[in-house]
């Protein structure tokens, strides 16, 4: 039954990734959250996904916008379009959900934050990752100082992206829509690391295409510097074969050592420290989950954030300033491939490729 006070979501696109959105909203697995309309400028798609929700389903998102009860308008729509979607559907005075990455270039990302505090309307941006058990818990041995000074943070991609994954839509592997391994699988992991380690001051990248034919990298090496001096690499991939092999995060401290591994980042794999307490001994335990699929079960814990954060005021804990924090570095690490220079941070992008039109 559908509760007055639930918050009323609206899709706008129906690919790949809106069917976990769609079956989580639609198969009421939110408290206080349900699907009302769906939007796909692919009519099929759109119609699909409505009649298995049985909601209303649209080619047009300013239609939908007006015609359709909604409190949170979700935009699911390839990543260099997010940026004019979510500033067209500011206005409509919603809070608005965008998937990650939340643009393509640093300029987009300022126009989308204007944009909603100019409509007074509030920005999320999807990191399920960081709402991981594993990631949860080595946040909070950071937080609680554990580690002493950090000494390195790495982070490693493994995974498979063959030939036919590029190929089923023009958009993937293009510089003006998606980027490569490091703006798109590996934007997570990369949101990690900073979201751990800190600030960084400077980057170092490599790049190349290895096995397949798109525009952008689909390989990226990165070492980087962080303002507490502590050192970082990045190994990002979707040139593992023949399957995913890992998605992972080590952070190295005086005083200890935390890896994450899975194929999402959601498998403990070290928690180890030189003064332990006692529920040390339950964390491998406890927090070992693999999930079946790269997406892992974050998406579930993000919306309960959302709706947590609307319903009790509540500061989300990616807005739009947060987004453009691993953009910013990303745009760095592209920067760097192009220059074949160390880029330091803050910088203004002169020959990164990513999110420019031909
Ligand atoms: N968080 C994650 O783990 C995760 C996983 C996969 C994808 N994503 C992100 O989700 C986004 C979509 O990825 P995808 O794989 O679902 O892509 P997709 O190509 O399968 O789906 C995008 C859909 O948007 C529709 N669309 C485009 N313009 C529209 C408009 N004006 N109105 C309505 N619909 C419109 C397209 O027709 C298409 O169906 C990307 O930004 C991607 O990076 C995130």
């Amino acid at each position: 039954m559908v509760d007055k006070k639930d918050l009323r979501f609206a899709l706008v696109g129906c690919g790949r990734i809106a069917k976990r959105h769609s079956e989580l909203l639609g198969m009421r697995q939110i408290q206080g959250a349900v699907l009302a309309a769906v939007c796909d400028v692919v009519e099929e798609k759109a119609r699909r996904v409505g009649k298995q929700f049985s909601v209303p389903h649209f080619t047009d998102m300013h239609e939908m916008m007006k015609s359709v009860e909604v409190d949170v308008v979700v935009v699911l729509t390839e990543s260099g379009l997010h940026a004019q979607h979510v500033i067209a559907l500011a206005p409509y005075g919603k809070s608005i959900l965008v998937e990650k990455p939340m643009a393509l270039t640093l300029a987009d990302a300022d126009d989308m934050i204007r944009a909603c505090d100019r409509a007074g309307v509030r920005l999320f941006v999807v990191k399920q990752n960081r709402f991981n058990v594993p990631v949860q818990k080595l946040r909070e041995a950071l937080e609680q100082g554990r580690f002493g000074r950090l000494v390195l943070g790495t982070i490693r991609v493994r995974w498979c992206r063959t030939q036919e994954y590029y190929d089923q839509d023009p958009w993937r592997g293009t510089w003006a829509l998606d980027g490569g391994v490091l703006s798109n699988q590996a934007s997570h992991h990369i949101d990690l690391l900073e979201w751990m380690m800190g600030d960084v001051v400077s980057v170092f990248a490599h790049a190349t295409t290895a096995l397949v034919d798109i525009e952008a990298e689909d390989t990226a090496v990165v070492v980087l510097r962080f303002s507490s001096g502590a050192l970082g690499v990045i190994e990002a991939t979707t040139a593992t074969r023949p399957r995913d092999l890992e998605g992972s995060i080590s952070v190295l401290g005086e005083n200890g050592t935390v890896e994450i591994g899975g194929f999402a980042v959601n498998k403990m794999a070290v928690w180890s420290f030189a003064s332990p307490r006692p529920d040390d001994a339950q964390v491998m335990e406890k927090y070992s989950v693999n999930p079946p699929n790269v997406y892992g079960f974050g998406h579930q814990a993000y919306y309960e954030h959302v709706v947590d954060c609307i319903r009790n005021d509540k500061q989300q804990l990616v807005d739009g300033l947060e987004g453009r924090k691993s953009l910013e570095l990303i745009s760095a690490i592209y920067e760097s491939v192009e220059t074949g220079r160390e880029v330091s941070l803050r910088f203004q992008p002169s020959r990164c490729r990513l999110g420019v039109r031909a």
